[in-house]
C-alpha cells in the first residue's frame, strides 16, 4: 500500500457518496437474504446483482482472486468467508456481509453482522457491541484526533464489554483503491510493539473505513485451508461492522449510510 494519504477534493467526495450509497444498498440486499435455508451464495448474488443493477462494480471479485462479491462469514468466521453453495444459514446463526462498490472509479466499502432468526444472548450482544464500538470511535474521527485515537475507542468500547479486537486486520483509507493509507487499527498499538503503521493526524477530506472486527473469546485469529476464511483461533463467535467514512471540519460524515439507516 501506498504511503500517501489522499485527500480527496469536493468533485471526488462527490462520487465517493454515490459509491458508497451504492455499498450501502447492497448491504441491505444481503442483510435481506440472511434467512434459514438460504446459502451464502445466494446471498452474494443478492450483494452482487444489486451493485451491478446500479451500474457499480463489485470490487472484491477478483480483488487477490477472491471469487466473489461479497465476503460472507458465519459464527467464528470472523471476515473474508467466501460464498458457498454449499453453506446453508440456519436459524442461530450469526452472518457477516462484506462488500466494495467501484463506481465512476471511486469504491464504497461496508460490512456488517446480521442474525438469523432467533440468536444466543452472547451473539446478540456481540452484534450490538460490535456496531457500538463503530460510533464509539466515531467521535475522534474529526480534525484533533489521530488515528490511533480512533483505534483506541474502538478497543476501550469492546475490552469493556468482555469481548477482543482482532489484530491481524485492520481498517483502512480508501478512494480510487480499496486500500489506501492509512491503516486504521481497532486498537492502540503498544510503544514498542514493531507495528509499523503510522499514526498521522486526522484531516478535512480524508475518507477511511473503520471497522471493528470483534470476537467474543480470544483475539487471535488463523486462516482457513481455503486461503481466505479467517476465523477465531478458539472458535468463539465474532463480528464485524463497517462505514465509509468522510473527515469534515466537524462531524464525519458516514457516506455508506445513505439508504439504511439501520445497517
Ligand atoms: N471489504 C474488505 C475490507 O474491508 C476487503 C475484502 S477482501 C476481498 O477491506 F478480497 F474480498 F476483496
Ligand atoms: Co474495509
Amino acid at each position: 500500500m501506498s504511503e500517501t494519504i489522499h485527500i480527496k477534493s469536493p468533485h471526488e467526495i462527490e462520487i465517493m457518496r454515490q459509491a458508497a450509497r451504492i455499498a450501502a444498498g447492497a448491504r441491505s440486499m444481503g442483510r435481506q437474504a440472511v434467512q434459514a435455508g438460504y446459502t451464502t451464495w445466494q446471498i452474494d448474488r443478492a450483494v452482487h446483482e444489486y451493485i451491478v443493477k446500479n451500474g457499480a462494480v463489485p470490487s472484491c471479485l477478483g480483488y487477490e482472486g477472491f471469487p466473489a462479491a461479497t465476503c460472507v462469514s458465519v459464527n467464528e468466521e470472523v471476515i473474508h468467508g467466501i460464498p458457498s453453495r454449499k453453506k446453508t444459514v440456519r436459524n442461530g446463526d450469526i452472518v457477516s456481509i462484506d462488500l466494495c462498490a467501484t463506481y465512476k472509479g471511486f469504491v464504497g466499502d461496508c460490512a456488517g453482522t446480521y442474525a438469523c432468526g432467533e440468536v444466543s444472548e452472547e451473539a446478540r450482544k456481540l452484534i450490538r457491541v460490535t456496531r457500538e464500538a463503530f460510533f464509539e470511535a466515531l467521535h475522534y474521527a474529526r480534525p484533533g484526533y489521530r488515528i490511533f485515537d480512533v483505534g483506541g475507542a474502538v478497543q476501550a468500547y469492546v475490552e469493556s464489554n468482555g469481548f477482543s479486537v482482532v489484530r491481524d486486520f485492520v481498517g483502512h483509507g480508501i478512494g480510487r483503491d480499496m486500500h489506501e493509507a492509512p491503516e486504521v487499527p481497532n486498537y492502540r498499538p503498544d510503544k514498542g510493539s514493531g507495528l509499523r503503521v503510522g499514526n498521522p493526524r486526522l484531516v478535512k477530506g480524508m475518507t477511511i473505513c473503520i471497522e471493528p472486527m470483534v470476537c467474543a473469546g480470544d483475539w487471535r485469529v488463523k486462516i482457513l485451508k481455503d486461503g481466505w476464511t479467517v476465523v477465531s483461533a478458539d472458535k468463539s463467535l465474532a463480528a464485524h461492522y463497517e462505514n465509509t467514512i468522510l473527515i469534515t471540519d466537524g462531524e464525519p460524515e458516514i457516506l455508506t449510510m445513505a439508504d439504511d439507516l439501520m445497517a
